[in-house]
């Protein structure tokens, strides 16, 4: 795509005059923008850039080494900070979803401080911010909706750490970026994952967080996705995902009773996350997806689906 050819040449000129001989650190989630931002950068200032990958013990089953795995075939290295533990430390007894999402935040921002000094004549931090992330944040600016969930990113994060913003993505849309990935050779596997949140699987796990807990909701969220994806349906909702209810209820399995958690499915259709229609997964894909998660996912004895659209729900449960 002749387009997006030049703009990466354009963009990695600018980049490199602005930075200099300096270095630079970022965030990477393994998310799309992020993604996109961390190839793009590499391109233009190679190992002067330092992506610091954390892995916070609440992503998707096998979510880190996917990631880990994907960047090193592009041959970007990254800084990879397994913090499972000092995560899942912290968030122990923590019940209230604002809390978990405030520890989680607060911690992760520890950390990139305490990677970042590792890096020496750092000057600039560069972030995947997209033209609609900036239209928002402007518009939200002391409006109410904006404090409905206090989504978690490293805002505030550059005057803190006297760092430079670089924002290469900032006058991109979803869809550009996806092109742009694509043109990077970035794979479709991450170009086209659903959306997920910073705070993790902490706010699908309702209730307490334990690692055992972390482990159920991984397992069940991965077999729902795998048949989502068998059925084709995947790129066709906006998000997908399993949600582990504190709630126990009675079952059989083979002669004994079991007393075990509820899982919720959730499927929604949107176009920015602000609106959101529940998705309808046939019911044959809904019952392979039932049955399998009963069978195979030690911890959860019942299934049910989550019919709720958004407002007034939110696509997330907590
Ligand atoms: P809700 O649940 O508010 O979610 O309807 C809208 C979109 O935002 C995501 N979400 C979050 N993203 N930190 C994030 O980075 C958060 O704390 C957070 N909470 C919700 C959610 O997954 C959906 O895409």
């Amino acid at each position: 795509d002749w387009s997006m050819a030049s703009f990466i040449e354009t963009t990695c000129e600018h980049i490199r005059d602005r930075v200099g001989d300096a270095h630079v650190v970022a965030a990477l989630s393994g998310g799309v923008d992020s993604s996109v931002m961390v190839v793009l950068l590499h391109k233009a200032i190679g190992d002067k850039l330092h992506p610091i990958f954390v892995n916070n013990g609440l992503l998707r089953k096998n979510e880190a080494q996917e990631v880990l795995s994907t960047f090193e075939d592009l041959g970007v290295q990254l800084d990879y900070v397994d913090a499972a533990d000092r995560f899942l430390g912290q968030l122990r007894g923590v019940i209230d979803p604002e809390k978990k999402r405030k520890i989680i935040g607060q911690e992760f921002i520890r950390i990139f401080e305490e990677e970042s000094a590792r890096f020496p004549d750092v000057k600039f931090l560069a972030q995947g911010t997209l033209y609609p992330d900036v239209i928002e944040s402007v518009s939200f600016k002391g409006g109410p909706s904006a404090t409905i969930k206090t989504h978690h990113n490293v805002g505030g994060l550059p005057e803190r750490m006297n760092l430079e913003l670089i924002e290469p993505l900032r006058e991109l849309f979803k869809d550009e970026v996806r092109s742009l990935g694509a043109e990077l050779g970035i794979p479709d596997s991450i170009l086209w994952r659903h959306p997920f949140p910073g705070p993790g699987l902490a706010v699908r796990i309702l209730g307490e967080i334990t690692p055992e807990r972390v482990a159920v909701l991984q397992e069940a969220d991965a077999i729902a996705i795998e048949e989502i994806r068998k059925a084709g349906l995947y790129r066709n909702i906006w998000q997908a995902f399993v949600v582990l209810l504190p709630v126990r209820s009675v079952g059989v399995m083979g002669d004994e009773r079991t007393y075990e958690h509820v899982a919720a499915l959730r499927a929604v259709e949107a176009t920015d996350g602000m609106t959101a229609d529940w998705y309808p997964i046939p019911h044959e894909t809904l019952g392979v997806i039932s049955n399998r998660i009963i069978n195979e996912v030690r911890g959860i004895n019942r299934v049910v689906y989550d019919i709720s659209s958004k407002p007034p729900s939110t696509i997330e449960w907590e």
